[in-house]
């Protein structure tokens, strides 16, 4: 099993290096823009350009994914909040929205927020699909997970390196409910004394109760 709180490649999800801190990573807070309104030519420019703006290693390599997987194009849920095409990709802006405010009081690096708000959700790329014009739930990919997966796709995935609490914020941002809470007791408590972990999941929660 691998051990996510090495520093440095070992047992790591398939990432080439693992950032300790924010203080190793490229920044490039001043870049990413807080996107609204008239500045928003679509949702797929600006969660691209958004990604684009944190200059992380691999970030590229992500975007590629979300292209290609049907992240712009997938329904966020079936009975519930953006079931419908495109669904999935709005609501991952609104949760970076709600992030973003909410980090107006907590100022958490900008860099974190913003990869985290944007892929907590990846998961349910191909978990919801449109059929003849309706949300579909796909079970054999819902059972493959929630937020560890979301992080696991993110990693190993995609190569993008995540620090320790990037990875914890994507992995637990359903909190309580997360799947893999039983499994992961000791993960789930840490996860709770992490502020990024818990700007997520309220960002998550504001957006999909709105
Ligand atoms: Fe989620
Ligand atoms: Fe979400």
């Amino acid at each position: 099993m691998f051990d996510y709180r090495k520093t440095n490649n070992e047992g790591m999800p398939g990432t080439k290096k693992h950032y300790d801190s924010d203080s190793e990573l490229q920044e490039t807070v001043e870049a990413t823009k807080y996107c609204e309104g008239k500045d928003e030519p679509n949702i797929k420019d600006t969660i691209i350009s958004l990604l684009k703006s944190t200059g992380r290693e691999n970030i590229n390599k992500v975007i590629d994914f979300l292209e290609k997987n049907s992240f712009f194009d997938a329904p966020a849920s079936v009975q519930f909040h953006n079931n419908f095409a495109g669904g999935l990709a709005k609501h991952s802006l609104e949760v970076y929205r709600e992030a973003m405010k909410l980090n107006e009081k907590m100022n958490l690096p900008v860099t974190s927020v913003t990869l985290c708000s944007l892929l907590h959700d990846v998961c349910k790329h191909d978990q919801y699909v449109m059929s003849e014009g309706r949300p579909t739930s796909i079970p054999a990919c819902l059972k493959k997970g929630h937020g560890l997966r979301s992080m696991f796709i993110v990693t190993r995935g995609c190569e993008l390196p995540l620090n320790y609490n990037e990875t914890m914020a994507i992995w637990w941002h359903m909190g309580e409910h997360e799947n893999t809470k039983d499994l992961y007791q000791k993960e789930y408590e840490d996860a709770c004394k992490i502020p990024l972990c818990k700007l997520i999941q309220q960002a998550d929660s504001i957006a999909a109760h709105r």
